[in-house]
């Protein structure tokens, strides 16, 4: 949004999820490039005031607070349905006007174990896996119901496993590649043979500036890469960027985990004009390259 030059304010607790200094390593490189252009309002989207204060004068808002993670929904669960629920509809309450865009950042974890493939927009989502995905579905919900009422435009766009420079670091991607350069044991979960859809972070952002613009009535998008990798194609594919063998920690499925995630982006493509433009060969390498800079100026390990 800053590149395309709109002024950006950014609402966040800096929660203690990972490192707060890695937020705030970010959000120094945000302000270098938007300048006066991005406010930053530290501040919890369960407060109303927080919320008010951050989107007054916006146009749009773009919600991608969140307590992200499906594990750690397992252990916490009130925490999620407080931060991703409450908090959802607490910032949805501060929108006053009706001209306010919303969109919303949802999750493929809505559909669950989903056996058609690839994941449509108009297959069922009743069955959420975990906590962390019943909360991205009331999310939803709550977002409709929002249009509903006060009839503002309202996209909901389900991510499909997100990644590249910045992600973060108890993710697969970034965590195999902390392991593989530390030497230390790789978490392999069963056979190896589940597959994920990885998506590009500058696809993802792409399809959110696309919603931004494009965004009237009520609409779910899928914004995925629409090829899946498995959990052993993407560890040999990160031990040939890195030059190095991992140490495989041979582990059983995890609860809570779905086998297969695939997106069908044909509506994004129709309505938004949304294109996943980066392979998985070509986004892993950029983000090993950001990885090992980052690693060698010892912000992260
Ligand atoms: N990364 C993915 O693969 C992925 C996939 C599907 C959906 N998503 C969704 O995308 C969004 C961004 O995810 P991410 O991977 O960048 O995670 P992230 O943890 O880096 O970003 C979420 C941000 O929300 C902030 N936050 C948490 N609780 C808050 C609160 N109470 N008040 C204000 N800010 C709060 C955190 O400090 C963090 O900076 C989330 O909504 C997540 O559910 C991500």
């Amino acid at each position: 949004m800053l590149a395309a030059g709109s002024q950006v304010h950014i609402l966040d607790n800096l929660d203690a999820f990972y490192d707060p200094a890695i937020k705030r390593h970010n959000l120094a490189l945000l302000s270098a490039q938007g300048g006066a252009d991005c406010q930053f309002f530290e501040g919890d989207i369960r407060s109303a005031d927080a919320c008010k204060t951050a989107i007054r004068g916006c146009d749009s808002v773009i919600h991608l607070a969140a307590l992200a993670g499906v594990r750690p929904s397992i252990v916490d669960p009130v925490r999620y349905m407080e931060v991703n629920v409450t908090g959802t509809q607490v910032l949805l309450q501060q929108i006053d006007s009706k001209q306010v865009q919303f969109v919303f950042g949802g999750s493929s974890s809505v559909y669950g174990s989903n056996k058609k493939v690839p994941f449509a927009e108009c297959d069922s989502v009743e069955n959420p896996m975990s906590p962390y995905a019943a909360s991205k579905r009331a999310g939803e919900l709550l977002c409709s119901t929002f249009h509903h009422l006060h009839g503002n435009p309202v996209v909901v766009l389900r991510f499909f496993t997100v990644y590249g420079p910045r992600q973060r670091p108890e993710m697969a991607i970034h965590l195999f590649a902390r392991s593989i350069k530390n030497g230390t044991p790789l978490p392999f979960y069963g056979d190896g043979e589940t597959r994920r859809d990885y998506t590009f972070v500058e696809d993802i952002a792409s399809g959110v500036a696309l919603a931004v613009t494009k965004a009237k009535g009520f609409g779910i998008y899928n914004l995925g890469g629409s090829a899946t990798t498995s959990l052993r194609e993407l560890v040999a594919a990160l031990e040939a960027q890195l030059g190095q063998t991992a140490v495989l920690r041979r582990l059983p499925d995890q609860a809570g985990d779905v086998p297969i995630t695939c997106a069908d982006i044909r509506l994004a493509e129709r309505d938004l004009g949304y294109r996943c433009t980066t392979t998985v060969q070509e986004g892993l390498r950029r983000f090993c390259d950001w990885y090992l800079i980052e690693r060698t100026a010892g912000r992260l390990q």
